[in-house]
């Protein structure tokens, strides 16, 4: 992978506005930058160099400032006049339509007010998931003695990333099989960084949500492994409201969207890099115990997080010597951060071997990441299995033919033909 030559046009673009069809929109840079993951997105290093607070419109029309250098960045997601909760505040400016009504899209951290905290952080701990790692690998190999009898070429997205993380969010969850295949497909097909809210997304989010709600009300729930047992338990023990149970339902789908949809595009992506730098794929094979820190170097070099971290400006403040007023918001631009040369050099090459902890792929400060030990090992099983069973594996399609898929939260292609 390498980055784009071209640079764009120094100064200001002029945009169509999506909501309006507004033409001449001041802005330093379309956005989205670009929704391919395998090329970081040409604006990039222009913008870090030239204009690292840029001003950008989002998909509803909304000015924004996006951020894109490491050093500003960090000070963002540190920094309290820069707020996650404001987000959810009517009238606010938005990065996309809101899919779902203001209460249910609070953040998890928040609802886990109600004395769920420990429950929930039981179930993502280190702990919890090195015993269900067996399971993990159980679910990876099976899948794999699946495609390696049919033979290749496969799709790797489609019969592989896909099941395998529904399955190991069913297993942390506490849910059936079949539960979270539900989930995984319904979430697949709404969560949309779109102008308008659209039909299916809600249509979509009461089916979901009406699935998880019986798993939690079911009478053998409180037997259930994982959260969803643990979480029954807490209703039953604590005397239940429609309220809390809603809160619940509501947490165990967030938890899933925050952690499947982010588990899946990583791996996948990760897939990609191996089958594209075939020459570090042989190299990890043979060194498996330096797993953790190449897991680390991809998640550094992922392009999945598609639209940039969002935050609300809580007080007037500046940043990178631009002024910043109280409600603007502020996009957080993970690919500028992590493709810094001055936190990370040579940055456009990917090498298994670097020290790479300083990426800000799982965020950092308040919000950073509540799952960072599920997120490796999914991924480190996952790569471990396809490393060992599939010693050759390359794309089955020129690269320039793979199709990125448009206005959802990840860039992520549609599909990933692999020969083996
Ligand atoms: C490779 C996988 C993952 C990536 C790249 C990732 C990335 C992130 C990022 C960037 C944030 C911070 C968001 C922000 O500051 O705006 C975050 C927060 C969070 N993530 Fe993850 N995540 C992953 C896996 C998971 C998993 C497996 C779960 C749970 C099952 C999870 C649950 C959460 C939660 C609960 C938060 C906190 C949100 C909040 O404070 O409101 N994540 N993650």
């Amino acid at each position: 992978m390498g980055e784009d030559s071209v640079a764009p046009a120094p100064g200001s673009l002029r945009k169509t506005c999506p909501m309006t069809g507004e033409v001449g929109v001041d802005v330093d840079v379309e956005w989205p930058l670009a929704r391919r993951g395998d090329v970081v997105p040409e604006a990039c290093t222009w913008l870090r160099e030239h204009k690292p607070v840029a001003r950008i419109r989002t998909f509803t029309g909304d000015p924004a400032w996006l951020v894109c250098t490491h050093e500003l960045a960090s000070r963002v997601l540190h920094d309290e006049a820069f707020s996650m909760s404001a987000l959810a505040e009517p009238g606010g400016r938005l990065q996309y339509a809101p899919l779902f009504p203001a209460s249910n899209r609070s953040s998890v951290k928040e609802m886990v007010g109600a004395g769920l905290r420990e429950t929930v952080m039981q179930a993502l701990s280190p702990h919890a998931v090195k015993e269900a790692t067996g399971a993990f690998r159980r679910k990876a190999e099976a899948l794999l003695d699946e495609l390696t009898a049919e033979g290749p070429p496969a799709d790797l997205r489609a019969r592989f990333t896909q099941p395998y993380t529904a399955s190991v969010m069913s297993t942390v969850l506490g849910l059936t099989e079949d539960h979270g295949r539900l989930l995984m497909d319904g979430f697949d097909i709404s969560i949309m960084t779109v102008p308008r809210t659209f039909e299916g997304a809600q249509v979509n989010l009461e089916k979901c949500l009406a699935r998880t709600r019986a798993a939690l009300l079911a009478p053998d729930a409180v037997d259930a492994p994982g959260l969803l047992g643990g979480l029954a338990r807490f209703r039953t023990e604590n005397g239940t409201t429609p309220e809390l149970d809603g809160e619940i339902t509501l947490m165990i789908n967030n938890l899933f969207v925050a952690g499947g949809l982010s588990t899946a595009a990583f791996l996948l992506l990760s897939l990609l890099q191996l089958a594209t730098h075939r020459e570090q794929a042989e190299w990890l094979r043979a060194h498996p115990e330096a797993m953790e820190p190449a897991v680390e170097e991809l998640l550094r070099y992922s392009l999945a997080i598609g639209d940039g971290l969002p935050r609300i400006a809580v007080r007037d403040t500046e940043l990178g010597g631009q002024a910043i007023e109280e409600g603007d918001l502020v996009l957080v631009l993970v690919e500028g951060a992590n493709y810094d040369p001055a936190v990370f050099p040579d940055p456009h090459e990917l090498d298994l071997t670097r020290n790479a902890k300083d990426h800000l792929t799982f965020g950092a400060g308040r919000h950073y990441c509540s799952a960072t030990y599920l997120a490796r090992t999914h991924a480190s099983v996952a790569l471990s299995a396809v490393l060992e069973r599939m010693p050759a594996l390359r794309l089955a399609i020129p690269p320039e033919e793979i199709n990125w898929r448009t206005g959802w939260i990840k860039r992520t292609p549609e599909r990933l033909p692999v020969l083996w």
